[in-house]
């Protein structure tokens, strides 16, 4: 794709034998014209939401048209800043738990694969702050174990969706078609429980008191199970590669590490950080946006195009698939001078301004940007800070790192760290 951005230009077009006409682009503009200005008329491709769907249910990643809109008004409110920074006890109480038994793996084998311990890690996490103290550590470990297997079958049918369908006439989706049942059951019977409880200051107890605007409403439990299960397919893998990247480059860079800590003490002291005191971490915020330009985890997006229309002098038929390739995007020289090199002054204030809106947007754009945003910022800083406070790592030697672009944006071997005692 590089290549061809260097040859034709940031916007180009090209055909594959299932789709004729696909628009690939880096342009800030372009892309700002089909997430942002003329949304309506680029919609979501259904065909790898009919995989997700199968296993998972609908709901928000994979709802379209006015079901879409009316979930998102729903779920809104259980997501901006205010509620998610009261999630930071339960996070914080898994992390600690997970990094005991780190410790424990660590004293065997001081070299670890990190992407696999940020999985499991992440995985944890989220389930303590969606579902709160419902589910017991056992039974975190059995519905990750459940999960995590549904998740392999539905990667490999999202790079390949027709594959479905084969693999349901040979049966081969049986046994996950079984986990999932039994998943769902274990959930359904979660979530009636708790209509019989008091409130609580979890994600599940933040979505059970929305309200949809016409009917005053919340939303049934099989709706909550869908919309809860859909957060984990939208989340997890994210934010586990972004912090492999992150302390892939962090490994790099001991001066960063340095400073953040000097800021932790600073702003923080030696108590459980507040949310408010996190976004206050300006060198931290710093950091974690020049780390996802470098490595944005969602690394790509597409639509469709619902009429035929027109962009900075290119016609875009109708059921063409326009494709935002946010990592040349964030890769582009033309946007960020010496790009492939980390400089988180590059999120100053001054350097921020007169930059396009456009440039920079890990977490995506338009009506259908990250809900999860604030969910996984807090999440990931609260990780990195752990980690950076307990432990002292570096890469190790001739462990080669490279990009691997599947649904998101992954190292293809891992990051190999070495922990010092
Ligand atoms: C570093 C971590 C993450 C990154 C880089 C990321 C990135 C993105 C991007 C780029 C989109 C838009 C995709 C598109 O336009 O086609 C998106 C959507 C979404 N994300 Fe995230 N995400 C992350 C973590 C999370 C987390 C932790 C959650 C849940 C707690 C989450 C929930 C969602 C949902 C539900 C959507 C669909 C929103 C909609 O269609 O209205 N994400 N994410």
């Amino acid at each position: 794709m590089n290549r061809n951005l260097k040859k034709y230009g940031e916007t180009y077009c090209f055909s594959l034998r299932y789709s004729k006409v696909n628009i690939i682009t880096i342009d800030p503009d372009v892309i700002q014209h089909f997430l942002r200005k003329n949304e309506d008329n680029y919609k979501k491709p259904v065909a790898d939401n009919e995989v997700l769907g199968h296993f998972v249910g609908k709901g928000l990643l994979l709802a379209t048209g006015e079901r879409h809109d009316a979930h998102r008004k729903l779920m809104s409110p259980g997501f901006r800043p205010k509620s998610i920074g009261r999630l930071i006890g339960l996070m914080d109480e898994q992390i600690d738990r997970y990094f005991s038994e780190m410790d424990q793996r660590l004293e065997k084998n001081p070299t670890v694969i990190i992407d696999q311990e940020f999985s499991d890690l992440t995985f944890r996490v989220m389930t303590r702050a969606i579902y709160g103290d419902d589910m017991n550590q056992e039974e975190i470990l059995d519905f990750s174990d459940r999960f995590q297997n549904l998740q392999k079958m539905m990667i490999k049918l999202v790079r390949i969706p027709r594959l479905l369908k084969f693999y349901q006439m040979t049966g081969q989706t049986k046994f996950y078609e079984q986990v999932a049942k039994d998943n769902n059951a274990y959930l359904n019977q979660l979530i009636a429980a708790r209509r019989k409880q008091q409130p609580k200051e979890d994600l599940l107890g933040m979505l059970l008191s929305c309200r949809y605007e016409d009917s005053d409403e919340g939303m049934s439990d099989d709706q909550l199970r869908e919309e809860t299960l859909t957060l984990f397919v939208a989340g997890h893998e994210t934010a586990a590669n972004c912090l492999s990247w992150i302390v892939y480059i962090l490994a790099q860079h001991p001066e960063v590490i340095k400073k953040i800590l000097a800021e932790y003490a600073e702003v923080i002291g030696d108590k459980v950080p507040e949310f408010t005191q996190l976004l206050q971490m300006d060198y931290l915020n710093r950091v974690f946006d020049e780390c996802l330009r470098i490595y944005p985890p969602s690394w790509i997006t597409n639509r469709i195009a619902v009429e035929d229309d027109h962009v900075n002098g290119f016609d875009i038929p109708k059921g063409a698939r326009v494709i935002p390739f946010i990592y040349g995007l964030h890769h582009s020289e033309r946007l960020w001078p010496d790009a492939e090199t980390f400089n988180p002054d590059r999120f100053t204030k001054e350097e921020r301004k007169g930059r396009h809106n456009f440039a920079h947007m890990p977490f995506g754009a338009g009506p259908r940007m990250c809900i999860g945003r604030h969910f996984a910022t807090l999440e990931m800083k609260m990780i990195i800070l752990k980690m950076l406070k307990r432990y002292r790592f570096s890469l190790v030697e001739n462990h080669k790192v490279e990009l691997l672009p599947s649904v998101t944006l992954k190292p293809a071997n891992g990051i190999k760290l070495r922990f010092e005692s």
